[in-house]
């Protein structure tokens, strides 16, 4: 069928299209459910650690003790950034979004991998170096015998790159210097240790822990399906990442955790709450951190994620955050129905545990690399370019009138 052709109905913003099939992860909005390869998050979120759930996402199984020793000292080597990569964030102005220097940096760390574009010149003698400015290779584990090989390695070096540019960009905000990895930390520690120079007590950890479980993946969400379309065209995994981050900044994806707590700043306090949200709907304004495209009624992940809030309000004695908390849920159920999306709890709990938010976005994008990372090289196992026609609804044909 030609463009030109009639279209038997436009499904706008895709809603409802089945566009492929995938092994990763299962939505299901009737039983309001969340599978990671078979899994419920929930209880992933409850008995494992982040590089667990990332492998398991990966590889399709939890990993075997010793897979899971060797996959963490192989994170482990890859978080020190390049110093090429550190001038280049330094040249960036500080007004930026973090979102848009995560942005810049992956592209720029993509642009550094001598492997890309040379994979099978390099077939059979990749040894890995690991350190800043280290070749990022692929993981020792792998036979280094395909692209898939690379990718994963590949995949690797961006979840354990991540929380170093995310850490940087805010210390260099705040005037304070980079601080490097540590070796002895897991993934969870480390981001938070970079980025505040102490590791927070357990309870801190563990909700910080919970929350990049909980955002590691969800199907064919705008940045999954910008990875997918870019994996089709048998583009580059550092490419399709970049492509995702700048999806996921909108507000009506990611930026929503970051848009949730600044409602929050403007209402203030609970009793202003109703009046609030009684001028935002008037002005025809959405209430971010709010409805989801697939879950009509509710989030599975919202529950999780409001009881690792509930333990940082205890912590740190916030009681006002969880009367501004339920008393915009409690408002927004009775004026409208809709309920939170993952982005309502984790945004406050973000902002507990010390974050700026505006980082919140970025926190999103360093777990949710995995889920990318996945679907890209499901994606170029399966391949078939995407491509979808549209109705031309424009000027008829007419011609110069020279
Ligand atoms: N605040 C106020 N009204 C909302 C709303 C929100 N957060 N989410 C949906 N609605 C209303 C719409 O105004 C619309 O009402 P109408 O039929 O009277 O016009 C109806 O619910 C359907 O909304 P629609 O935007 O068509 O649904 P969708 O499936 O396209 O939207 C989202 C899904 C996520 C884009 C939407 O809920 C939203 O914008 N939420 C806020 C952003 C957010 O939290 N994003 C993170 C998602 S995980």
């Amino acid at each position: 069928m030609s463009e030109n052709e009639s279209i038997s109905q436009v499904r706008k913003g895709l809603a409802g299209v089945v566009a492929d099939y995938t092994a990763i992860s299962k939505v299901n909005p009737e039983s309001n459910s969340l599978l990671y390869r078979g899994y419920p998050v929930q209880e992933l979120a409850a008995h494992c650690s982040f590089e667990e759930v990332a492998w398991l996402i990966w590889h399709g199984e939890l990993p075997q003790p010793e897979e899971l020793a060797e996959f963490e000292k192989f994170e482990r080597s890859l978080r020190a950034l390049d110093d090429r990569t550190k001038r280049m964030i330094d040249e960036l102005p500080v007004t930026d979004h973090p979102m848009d220097v995560l942005r810049t940096a992956v592209s720029h760390i993509g642009a550094l991998d001598p492997t890309l574009g040379h994979e099978h010149e390099h077939e059979h003698e990749h040894e890995h170096e690991g350190g800043a400015g280290a070749n990022p290779g692929v993981d020792p584990g792998s036979s280094v015998n395909s692209d898939v090989d690379f990718n994963q390695g590949r995949a690797v070096y961006l979840l354990a790159q991540l929380p170093s540019i995310v850490a940087y960009d805010q210390r260099r905000r705040r005037g304070e210097p980079l601080i490097e990895p540590r070796k002895d930390l897991n993934y969870s520690e480390n981001f938070l240790y970079m980025t505040f120079g102490a590791v927070p007590e357990a309870p801190v950890v563990d909700a910080f822990r919970v929350s990049l479980i909980l955002y590691a993946e969800h199907s064919f969400n705008a940045s999954t399906f910008t990875t997918r379309v870019i994996a089709s065209t048998l583009s580059d995994i550092y490419s399709a990442v970049v492509g995702a981050i700048g999806a996921l900044k909108g507000p009506l994806h990611g930026g929503a955790n970051e848009a949730v707590m600044h409602a929050f700043d403007e209402i203030g306090s609970a009793d202003r709450t109703e009046q609030w949200l009684a001028d935002c709907l008037d002005h025809g304004n959405k209430i971010m951190g709010f409805g989801h495209r697939v879950y009509k009624n509710g989030d599975s992940r919202v529950p999780t994620m409001k009881a690792s809030l509930d333990n940082l309000v205890e912590y740190y004695g916030r009681p006002d955050i969880l009367e501004l908390y339920t008393s915009l849920e409690t408002a927004m159920a009775s004026r409208k129905n809709i309920k939170p999306n993952l982005d309502y709890p984790s945004g406050p709990a973000y902002h507990l545990m010390g974050f700026a938010t505006e980082a919140f976005t970025p926190l999103f994008a360093a777990s949710r690399v995995v889920g990318w990372t996945a679907h890209f090289m499901e994606q170029q196992k399966h391949n078939s370019l995407i491509r979808p026609i549209s109705e031309y609804n424009g000027h008829e044909e007419r011609h110069l009138s020279r």
